[in-house]
């Protein structure tokens, strides 16, 4: 079976096309994976916005001027000429959206390896580190849509909470509708009596009833009503949109009372730079702030905490998301498309898995 990749031009993200190539050889030391399914979200398209700045492109090298896009997903290995994996073993991980991925194993133990492919070797260590999984986990197909995104809704949790929250009595949180939103949200709903904090969500106009059926927010305002909705008390805003000019609004209306911008996401990625002139604006970058948590928790410890709480929050997130497979190459070059263009309903997590 020949390798099709989905490529993405770098530099016009709406011109795409499949490739197909040879079904990669192993050297020694190498093994091959052969990708199940994997989730599509905004975050994928966020990747590509920045993937020459932040260098998503340099995970799963294509020829030039395209490049791949890199999701996360479940794996099975087929060849191996590294004796530690073994073929039929299952892994989740982050994975090229193509029918193979060739590996570089090392630093194996029980739980998983990482790819040590010369390419991947400066790329942060989160990306390369690929879990060893059963078959047919229950709820597995959640899995793949949730948990990176959950998990930076826990680590930004814990920024703001090592950092006194600056001080605010609100947090307001834009594309609130988001999955990575919705993380933190959960957070901040679950320790609400301790940290005495107001939860607000902002979102477009068509998802304010989206927003308020999850019932982490305390209350739910559309972008256009922010300022004639939102209480003038102290805030931190944990930003999602990545609209600069949304920013400057909130900020022009609270003043001080808004303590700190933490910049986390780009859904609206055609909006426009223009935090360089919001001083209290600062870039959080989930992958850096882990080595934090790990060093004070451990890896065990933190994996754990995720773990328990993301179980909880895919049996509430099943009330309000349901699952749509993607199956043709056709499909999903439409899902991208939409996406791309900023069609999203926030209550499909999609679940690329492609027929043969
Ligand atoms: N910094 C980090 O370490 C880190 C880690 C993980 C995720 N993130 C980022 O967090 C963001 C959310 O990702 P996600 O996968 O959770 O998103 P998602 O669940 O796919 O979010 C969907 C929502 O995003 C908004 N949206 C999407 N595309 C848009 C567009 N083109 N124009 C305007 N609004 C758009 C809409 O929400 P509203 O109507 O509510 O605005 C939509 O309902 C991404 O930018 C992602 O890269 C950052």
């Amino acid at each position: 079976m020949s390798n099709t990749s989905f490529l993405v031009h770098k530099n016009n993200l709406f011109e795409t096309s499949f490739s197909e190539t040879e079904k990669p050889e192993l050297d020694k030391g190498e093994a091959l994976l052969k990708i199940e399914k994997y989730a599509f979200t905004s975050n994928n398209i966020t990747y590509a916005v920045v993937g020459h700045q932040v260098g998503y492109w340099n995970f799963f090298p294509a020829t030039e001027p395209n490049g791949i896009v890199p999701v996360w997903g479940f794996a099975k290995v087929v060849e191996s000429n590294e004796d530690s994996v073994k073929i039929g073993e299952r892994v989740y991980g982050y994975f090229p959206m193509s029918t193979y991925l060739k590996v570089k194993p090392a630093k194996q133990s029980i739980r998983g390896f990482v790819d040590n492919s010369e390419h991947r070797q400066a790329l942060p260590p989160i990306y390369n580190y690929l879990s060893y999984v059963q078959s047919n986990i229950p709820g597995e197909d959640f899995m793949p849509i949730i948990q990176p995104l959950f998990t930076t809704g826990f680590l930004s949790y814990h920024f703001l909470k090592q950092s006194n929250f600056f001080d605010a009595k609100q947090v307001i949180l834009t594309s609130a509708s988001s999955k990575t939103a919705l993380g933190l949200a959960y957070f901040l709903n679950q320790n609400q009596a301790d940290d005495g904090l107001q939860i607000i969500g902002l979102t477009s106009q068509r998802n304010i009833d989206f927003v308020k059926g999850t019932g982490f927010y305390d209350s739910v305002i559309s972008y256009e009503d922010v300022t004639k909705e939102l209480s003038k008390s102290p805030a931190v805003m944990v930003d999602f949109v990545g609209n600069a000019e949304l920013a400057k609004t909130i900020d022009g209306y609270l003043v001080d009372d808004l303590k700190f911008i933490s910049r986390i996401g780009l859904t609206n990625w055609k909006s426009g730079d223009g935090f360089n002139d919001i001083p209290k604006a600062k870039f959080f970058f989930a992958p850096d702030f882990i080595k934090k948590i790990y060093e004070k928790w451990g890896v065990g410890k933190t994996t754990e905490m995720v773990q328990t709480a993301l179980s909880d929050f895919i049996k509430i997130a099943s009330n309000w998301m349901k699952i749509e497979y993607i199956e043709t190459n056709e499909n999903l070059s439409n899902l991208y498309k939409k996406m791309l263009k900023g069609d999203v309903n926030p209550s499909i997590g999609y679940l690329v898995k492609l027929k043969e």
